[in-house]
């Protein structure tokens, strides 16, 4: 699909890939970012994106922002814990949000979606992972619920006539202060330069891809791939343990702490301790990461430290 000069609306454009992806976009399309700011940040929507403050569960924000006018929508919104207490809730709403946006696509003949899928819908699977990988058994709610989205795209994609992009993401670090496990060695040490508590044994070994890569992989592929569903793994050839990411936040910190476990092969159950995807399919079309996935990481440890100064 040429993009250029087409009305676009990011769903979760105030979270940390959506930002980056609207900011992308703006310069070359019209772009709507729709957000309930319930993980997101006004502030990250750019200047030249319009946006509206909307709960994408409820039918009526949906129809709200998706309109005859709109000619792809990228959808980001999510909740995205892997290890959330409330399991059937995440697993509710995104379905409820994926499967309304598709409705209401259909209804106002909007038929163009990219979203943003996870290397979780794989499980504990052999790596390098590639695409069509089977059988896909996740083991987190999370992954279950992005198979079952992926699910429902396929279906609009083959019955609805729809053009659909599934991107499965490996790790996409960025400026965030997330929850996740590399602003988490920011903060912890930032309180105290002394002692960094590890989840697991520290041997967690996944691949990392930073933010600013993973949205231009996303325009490239979206560009370039036309068949009704198209399904691309987003990641690094390479992979980064947790100690190497605890080794670079610290250097980037000019700490020199002791490093503490707290034990077993994973940080929480339905973590898999190990993932790296097969990015030949993307590299067949093109897209080569321009970082290794220990450079994704010290990229985003940077960008992090800087925001505590
Ligand atoms: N960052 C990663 O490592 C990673 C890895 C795999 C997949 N993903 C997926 O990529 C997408 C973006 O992730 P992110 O890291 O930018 O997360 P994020 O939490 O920063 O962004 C998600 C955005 O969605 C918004 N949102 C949530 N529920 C909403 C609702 N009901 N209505 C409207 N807006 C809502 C939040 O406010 C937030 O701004 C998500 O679908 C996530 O599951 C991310």
């Amino acid at each position: 699909m040429d993009l250029s000069g087409k009305r676009v609306l990011v769903t979760g454009g105030a979270g940390l890939v959506g930002s980056h992806m609207a900011d992308l976009l703006a310069p070359d399309n019209d772009v709507l970012v729709a957000d309930d700011l319930s993980n997101g940040y006004r502030d990250w929507v750019p200047d030249d994106a319009e946006f509206v403050d909307v709960d994408l569960t409820d039918p009526d924000g949906v129809s709200e922002v998706v309109t005859p006018d709109i000619d792809a929508v990228f959808h980001f919104a999510a909740s995205k814990n892997v290890d959330t207490d409330r399991p059937r809730e995440q697993f509710d709403e995104n379905n409820a949000m994926t499967y309304g946006l598709l409705e209401r696509m259909d209804e106002v003949g909007v038929s163009n979606l990219a979203f943003t899928s996870s290397s979780t819908v794989y499980g504990e699977a052999p790596r390098p992972t590639p695409e069509d990988y089977a059988p896909l058994e996740p083991i987190s709610i999370y992954g279950a619920s992005k198979l079952a989205e992926e699910g429902l795209l396929s279906t609009y994609a083959h019955t609805h006539d729809f053009t659909v992009w599934t991107f499965r993401f490996a790790n996409i670090p960025g400026p965030a202060f997330d929850g996740s496990v590399i602003p988490d060695f920011v903060e912890k040490l930032d309180e105290n330069p002394e002692t960094l508590t590890v989840l697991g044994d520290g041997r967690q070994e996944k691949s990392y891809l930073h933010v600013e890569e993973c949205v231009d992989a996303i325009r490239h592929v979206v560009e370039h791939a036309d068949d009704a569903h198209n399904v691309y793994n987003l990641g690094t050839r390479t992979t980064t343990s947790v100690n190497r990411i605890a080794d670079i936040v610290a250097d980037e910190m000019g700490v020199n702490p002791e490093y503490e476990y707290t034990g077993g092969d994973r940080g929480w159950t339905g973590d898999v301790p190990k993932m790296r995807l097969s990015v030949e399919k993307l590299a067949a079309l093109g897209w080569e990461p321009p970082l290794s996935s220990d450079g994704s990481v010290r990229k985003a440890a940077r960008q992090l430290v800087e925001r505590l100064e």
